[in-house]
């Protein structure tokens, strides 16, 4: 059954309610929780999904979760409380499949290390236990307690947990509560304290679960939300871009774009087993590497923006900063905005002006006919709709493939989303201006300049690998290149290869030796993009001029990107397809102290 399109008004995340602020701090209680909400249109079934928002205000739970609006030099410090249990206190099971046989986040132990799947020898049920969950903020510049280290996990506070259960990353022997070793303070059952300096350049971060081998389904769920960080030298002065006056907020809008498939009845489906997955249908064969139940990407059927299905957004003849986020498991979206829903035209209606990135403002605004925006990419955007007549519909579409996305232009080597159903994103109907749009034109936008990473040091030189066998696809895998020039594929725990030294800048040199594009995205840093092709020399364009978290590394080229960590200890960088993610495309950083 068709879901209508252009039914449901827009979605605005509401801004997160601080608990407390003090002492030049802004302190969040922000829980997990599950409930139902409208995301397919009214009239059709509601779906539960699982959400965050402030217990003491039972209300603000939604899906994505709340802006946390956070200031340039203002800490912010966040409680995380699981609270996937049900009116009882129980523990409520996973909402989807989780599969038993990756390297996972499993409380109740089972099997360890690396050569765990062949142990497993007949299809194993999906996991039914409590939850676990752990957050990251995503682009942020914070220290390794405070980062939502896949192994740092919790589960709820339930009060059927079973005996035996670990309650913890700790389980893994090798991720200690380090915020609780530096603070003496530990956390309640079923919490994390962390702490967010907000010491970078105001953009678009966002916080998402990480928890090791189940963020495709913790995600998948709803574990999503925007953290805005504006204000500090780096911003730009109210008025100059839409949205930043006093009464102008419906001008600045954040847009969290995902695919989602669903039931008949409402509820979000999700992949249970490796027969969904079409070139390898076959059933599972108990005692080889293949997993049952993981697939090696998911493309959902519809498309739903701030937590609805395919919505409208009436705007004025003005001015709008949109904020996009690709929140997609595995999707790359190629976005634009054209005049008729499923015509394609070469020429968009309306140019998207570019004014950030990941990490903060470009160095000049770019104009482009279409943008290409990874998964956990954001793009800050002008359009202008100002000489737009009024009462003229205008379309927000996609023409990134239903697959694997390969880095071709469209049309060239994989063929555009389906133009009648994931194809589209959100329909814009645009209406007289009330107001006076004191914005600059984006042509003439000067924007905050930001230094160049200091030379490089050294390189250091990785790989992406994928893992086959005659049964399907096995894993995804980073890894070193040999000084042979030979890739040499690591899975999650192998030791620790990449450890640089504090302060230091490096350039890593990512050799994509798979047949996919990857968006690898590194913590605790923002990168500068060096160059790509063949040599890795050819120069990034004007819109990759800025600082990134998460860069496309195309196939069969190298992806040059220059990067310095000064903070110490153990982070993780790893590709953003987040079933890929799951299956071992993640390994350690371990930031050495320096003249270590
Ligand atoms: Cu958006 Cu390590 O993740
Ligand atoms: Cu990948």
């Amino acid at each position: 059954r068709a879901v209508p399109k252009y039914v449901t008004p827009l979605p605005v995340p509401s801004t997160m309610p601080t608990s407390r602020t003090s002492g030049g701090v802004d302190e969040y209680v922000v829980a997990v929780r599950q409930f139902r909400q409208q995301v397919l249109p009214a009239g059709l079934p509601a779906t539960t999904v699982w959400g965050f928002g402030s217990p003491a205000h039972p209300r603000s739970f939604t899906y994505p979760g709340p802006t946390i609006a956070a200031t340039v030099g203002r800490p912010v410090r966040v409680t995380w409380c699981n609270q996937l249990v049900d009116e009882r206190g129980c523990y409520l099971p996973h909402l989807l499949p989780v599969d038993p046989t990756l390297h996972w986040a499993n409380p109740t132990g089972g099997v360890e290390g690396r050569d765990h799947r062949p142990h497993f020898t007949s299809t194993p049920d999906p996991y039914r236990g409590p939850v676990p969950t752990v957050m990251h903020v995503h682009g942020g510049h914070n220290r390794q307690e405070s980062d939502g280290h896949p192994q740092a996990w919790y589960l709820p506070a339930a009060r059927d947990l079973p005996a035996g259960c670990a309650d913890g990353g700790s389980a893994y022997g090798e991720f200690r509560d380090l915020a609780a070793e530096r603070t003496g303070v530990r956390c309640a059952p079923g919490t994390a304290g962390m702490e967010y300096a907000n010491d970078q350049r105001p953009t678009t971060l966002w916080y998402h679960d990480h928890t090791l081998g189940m963020t495709r389904v913790n995600l998948y769920a709803g574990l999503a939300g925007f953290y805005r960080l504006s204000g500090g030298p780096d911003d730009l002065p109210p008025g100059v871009l839409p949205g930043s006056l006093p009464g102008e907020a419906g001008c600045d809008l954040p847009l969290l774009i995902q695919d989602r498939t669903f039931r008949p009845d409402g509820s979000l489906w999700y992949p249970d087993s490796r027969a969904d997955f079409d070139d390898y249908p076959g059933p599972y064969l108990p005692g080889t590497d293949v997993s049952p139940i993981w697939n090696p990407e998911f493309f959902g059927a519809a498309m739903v923006v701030n937590g609805a299905t395919w919505p409208v957004l009436r705007v004025q003849r003005r001015r709008y900063r949109f904020r996009l986020l690709n929140g997609c498991n595995a999707r790359f979206l190629m976005l634009s905005v054209t005049d008729h829903p499923t015509r394609r035209p070469a020429r968009p209606a309306l140019p998207l002006w570019q004014v950030g990135s990941d990490g903060g403002f470009l160095p000049e605004p770019v104009a482009a006919p279409r943008i290409l925006l990874a998964n956990g990419q954001r793009a800050d955007l002008v359009v202008d709709f100002t000489d737009v007549p009024a009462g003229t519909e205008l379309y927000l579409v996609n023409e990134g493939p239903d697959e694997p996305f390969c880095g071709g232009a469209p049309g060239t080597d994989f063929p555009p989303a389906d133009p009648r159903t994931t194809g589209q994103v959100l329909k814009f109907v645009v209406g007289d201006r009330t107001g006076v749009d004191r914005s600059v034109p984006p042509g003439q936008l000067s924007l905050p300049t930001c230094a160049p990473l200091p030379a490089a040091r050294g390189v250091r030189r990785l790989s992406l690998n994928e893992q086959e066998s005659s049964a399907g696809p096995v894993r995804a895998l980073l890894g070193v290149v040999a000084a042979s020039g030979r890739p040499v594929p690591l899975s999650w725990d192998a030791p620790v290869t990449e450890t640089p030294a504090l302060g230091v800048t490096e350039e890593w040199e990512l050799r994509n030796c798979t047949e996919d594009a990857h968006p690898i995205h590194v913590h605790q840093v923002q990168f500068q993009v060096l160059g790509r092709g063949h040599d890795g020399h050819t120069p990034p364009g004007p819109a990759e001029a800025g600082l990134h978290d998460t860069v496309v590394a195309y196939p069969g080229q190298l992806t040059r990107i220059k990067v310095r960590f000064d903070l110490p200890g153990r982070f993780v960088w790893h590709c953003h397809l987040l079933e890929h993610e799951d299956n071992e495309m993640m390994r350690p950083i371990e930031v050495l102290p320096s003249g270590a």
